[in-house]
């Protein structure tokens, strides 16, 4: 494949072979690894109304050109790119985003990073005619990130940006406070590097009432296929295959808690054996910047979507030198 290498972290079969409590299994593995997973995940990313589809919010897309037009890096490193596609309309602008938008130089090594193998294809096969991807990583970010950092460190030389785009950061399954402070030694370790996040953001307006994640209702066909297929592997039914999306609304539950400290609303999804299927966090952005200077980070550039007393969701996105 346009002579990419794949790089896999051991440690991600160890742990398959391993695991008895389905409990205790990687929820990213089972919502995006695997053929079927990978297509329900383009799905969703493909509907009109996903709310990162540059068309329904272009605002989301001038600040993260905006954020990166200035910066010097060599190395783009990806963490969760998904089909890539997002990436790649930040690196390289479709011909009607104007010129003033545009970065002057397009990095010189893109490397993608994830736990799906099939996502980790579609983006060397999205983005390898544009840009050199010598290698691509496939590992579990959330519970081996030195794997990730250490092969992108021994493998490539120049300043670094890692993003985490997407709202991904949203929807770890571990607590994203832990997981930005690791990102931020290991990004010490190894001179100047950068992270570049989405935060999906609680608007002035959001309220329980208003948050439409909170009901059966509040998800699309392809969004339903996408965690039934995740609850069925994960929860390792023999016919997880077969399970209609009519059984979606009886068989999760979710739930809402807040996290004041990072400013976090948490909406979680909860299947039938008490499994945490996916979970949404929503930022309130003052508390979120007052967070994001405690995590020992330097705010580079902070832009948010929110323009209006009656927004009820946005994003914001942050630059964050190490
Ligand atoms: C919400 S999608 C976002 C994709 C893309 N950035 C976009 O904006 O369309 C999350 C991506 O992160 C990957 N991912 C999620 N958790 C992960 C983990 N713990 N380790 C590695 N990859 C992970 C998924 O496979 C997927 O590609």
């Amino acid at each position: 494949m346009l002579n990419t290498r794949f790089i896999v972290d051991s440690s991600l079969t160890t742990r398959r072979a391993g695991t008895e409590d389905p409990k205790k299994r990687s929820v990213a593995e089972a919502l995006y690894s695997g053929k079927r997973a990978k297509n329900n995940w383009i799905d969703v990313a493909s509907e009109p109304d996903y709310p990162l589809n540059p068309d329904k919010t272009p605002a989301i897309f001038q600040h993260r050109r905006a954020a990166i037009q200035r910066t010097e890096f060599d190395v783009y490193v990806s963490l969760g790119p998904g089909d890539g596609l997002q990436d790649l309309s930040l690196l390289i602008p479709e011909p009607k985003v104007a010129q003033a938008q545009r970065r002057l130089r397009p990095p010189k090594t893109y490397i993608p990073i994830d736990i799906s193998k099939e996502l980790l294809q579609t983006t060397v096969r999205n983005l390898g005619t544009h840009l050199p991807i010598p290698f691509a990583v496939q590992c579990d970010f959330e519970s081996n990130l030195e794997f990730a950092t250490s092969t992108v460190a021994q493998a490539t030389s120049g300043k670094k940006l890692y993003s985490i785009l997407g709202g991904t950061i949203a929807n770890f399954d571990l607590e994203h406070g832990p997981f930005l402070r690791s990102l931020l030694r290991e990004l010490q370790g190894e001179g100047e590097a950068l992270a570049f996040v989405d935060f999906p953001l609680a608007g002035p307006a959001w309220s329980l009432q208003s948050e439409p994640r909170l009901q059966p209702s509040g998800y699309s066909p392809a969004f339903r296929r996408f965690i039934l297929h995740a609850s069925a592997v994960a929860n390792t039914e023999p016919n997880g295959r077969q399970i209609r999306e009519s059984r979606f609304a009886s068989k999760f539950t979710f739930e809402h808690s807040s996290q004041p400290r990072s400013g976090a609303e948490i909406i979680r999804v909860i299947n039938d054996i008490g499994m945490v299927v996916l979970e949404f966090r929503r930022f309130r952005e003052n508390v979120l910047i007052d967070w994001l200077k405690h995590t020992g980070f330097t705010i580079e550039h902070f832009a948010s979507s929110i323009s209006s007393n009656r927004d009820l969701f946005g994003m914001a996105i942050a630059l964050l030198k190490a």
